[in-house]
């Protein structure tokens, strides 16, 4: 257990790919993660493996570390900058936003260290280290689920886990199954007839519900911790099940709202499981009740629901087990996956996740063939052409290359590229050694003015359903082709 007294400790930070270090012990032996480009190993000063570091380890590695002193119980967090184009968000602007959070809650007395705002004597935040554009940073427990909302729109925070993670790399044979799919993969009529079934206005429909444009829906923000979240979990829960998936809402810590998760039955019991998801949460403007999340991550969360549709209109019926995932928490740290893929290894302290329900696929040894998210998938720059991009570091690229593949097949108006942009729920799969990709909607940085805003709506210039139903065909056509299917007859 890392975070429980007060000690000094070393953070290392480095550009490398934790899977280099796998055979250096005292690095794979303290990895806490990889964050955008840099992975984060967290040492203390008086271990043999500190010691030895300056050795084993490459010329300059060591001179990326700096050593502090923690806060006894609290969470460290890991500020990750966004690249978002034309940004100016500086550290300064973080610092100031997290001061907000420091602020005494008016009803609340300076040593209240229960509510959310209350400022004790170890109440406040502090800044621990530097890695240029990124920080890390150690807070109260209580103030955790508070960070996303204070931020500035390019900074996204992350809990750092408190205890190492195991670096589990996809395994060749995993690597390999995608290869002869991807060498077997061949246009099909059939399948283009069925990905041509998405219709954008039952996209528009469903989307304007979830963004609350659509003036019968009460959400007003599907933050994880809103009321509008629980109620966007329940609606598509309850749409998904109607197309003949069971679903689940499942809770994963205590305040979230749940992941929602639908299975197909399979026609073949021992295949294994192709998943689908988005992250279904939002985030808006500092102070503002209305988080709509139409891009981020509506549009994803829109192509899942289309795809479900899509399977129920068309009567199929997949031979192996297909699941549509919709996470919660992913604004706070890619919470719900990580739960939902892995969940041995805490992602949080004691005092933050007061319960914390036990694992799922990694745990139970779930044969997860592979992993689609797709999270933002709507907005290009007005005069772009309609894209598709996938992420130039976190996930496996042989599966960027059979879903690009793909796209040329029933997408070919779709132009192809990668982004720096990252770190979506894909990346918990990868961490746990499944095959996974994250789609998203250019190349290079976001360029939506609306990140991360309460602007973020889905009626607005730049947003492209066209290249929102390009993308969903692509995500259906890869489902069919890898998971293989029948048409049910129509007296089914
Ligand atoms: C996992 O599923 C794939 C595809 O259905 C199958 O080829 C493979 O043998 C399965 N692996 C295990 C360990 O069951
Ligand atoms: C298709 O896959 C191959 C790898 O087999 C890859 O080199 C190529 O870039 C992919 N094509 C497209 C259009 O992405
Ligand atoms: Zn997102």
């Amino acid at each position: 257990m890392l975070v429980n007294g007060l000690f000094g400790l070393f953070f290392l930070t480095t550009p490398f790919k934790p899977t280099e270090f796998a055979n250096e012990r005292c690095l794979s032996d303290n990895y806490y993660g990889t964050y955008g480009d840099t992975s984060l190993f967290l040492l203390s000063p008086d271990s043999e493996c500190f010691e030895s570091l300056p050795a084993a380890a490459p010329p300059g590695f060591i001179d990326s570390g700096s050593l502090s002193v923690l806060e006894a119980n609290h969470q460290l967090m890991y500020i990750h900058k966004v690249p978002v184009q034309d940004n100016t968000d500086s550290l300064a602007q973080l610092t100031e936003a997290l001061d907000r959070l420091n602020v005494p809650h008016p009803n609340s007395g300076a040593s209240d260290s229960q509510t959310p705002f209350g400022l004790g004597s170890q109440d406040k935040y502090s800044f621990l280290h530097y890695t240029g554009a990124d920080a890390i940073i150690s807070v109260p427990p209580h103030l955790v689920p508070h960070i996303d909302k204070a931020l500035p729109r390019s900074f996204k925070a992350y809990v750092i886990p408190t205890e190492p993670l195991s670096i589990t790399p996809v395994p060749d044979e995993a690597i390999h199954r995608v290869k002869i799919w991807l060498k077997n993969l061949e246009s099909d009529k059939e399948i283009a007839s069925i990905v041509s079934d998405i219709s954008i206005p039952q996209m528009r429909n469903d989307i304007r519900y979830l963004t609350g444009e659509d003036l019968g829906s009460p959400i007003l923000s599907r933050h994880s911790f809103s009321e509008g979240a629980r109620i966007a979990a329940s609606w598509l829960r309850d749409r998904i099940e109607n197309t003949g998936a069971r679903c689940e809402l499942r809770q994963f810590l205590v305040g979230f709202a749940p992941n929602v998760i639908c299975r197909y039955k399979s026609l073949d019991e021992d295949a294994g499981t192709v998943i689908m998801s988005a992250h279904y949460d939002s985030r808006g403007s500092f102070g503002s009740v209305r988080h709509p999340g139409g891009d981020d991550d509506g549009s994803g969360t829109t192509a899942i629901l289309a795809i479900a549709r899509t399977i129920a209109r068309k009567r199929i019926q997949f031979k192996s087990h297909v699941e549509l995932v919709l996470f919660a928490g992913e604004e706070q740290g890619l919470l719900g996956s990580r739960h939902y893929s892995r969940q041995s290894a805490h992602p949080c302290s004691k005092n933050f996740c007061t319960e914390t329900l036990l694992g799922e696929l990694r745990d139970k040894g779930t044969n997860v063939t592979l992993m689609v998210q797709s999270d933002m998938l709507a907005y290009h720059a007005p005069g772009e052409h309609a894209q598709l991009a996938f992420p130039e570091t976190i996930g496996t690229p042989e599966v960027a290359y059979l879903v690009s593949n793909v796209s040329s097949l029933y997408s070919p108006e779709l132009e192809l590229g990668y982004t720096a942009v990252c770190c979506s729920d894909h990346q918990s799969f990868h961490e746990n050694g499944f095959a996974a990709t994250q789609l998203f909607e250019r190349a290079g940085p976001i360029a939506d003015p609306m990140y991360h805003n309460t602007g973020d709506t889905s009626d607005r210039k730049g947003f492209d359903f066209n290249q929102l139903r390009s993308i969903a065909k692509v995500q259906l056509a890869t489902l069919l082709h890898v998971a293989g299917y029948k048409i049910k007859p129509e007296d089914w």
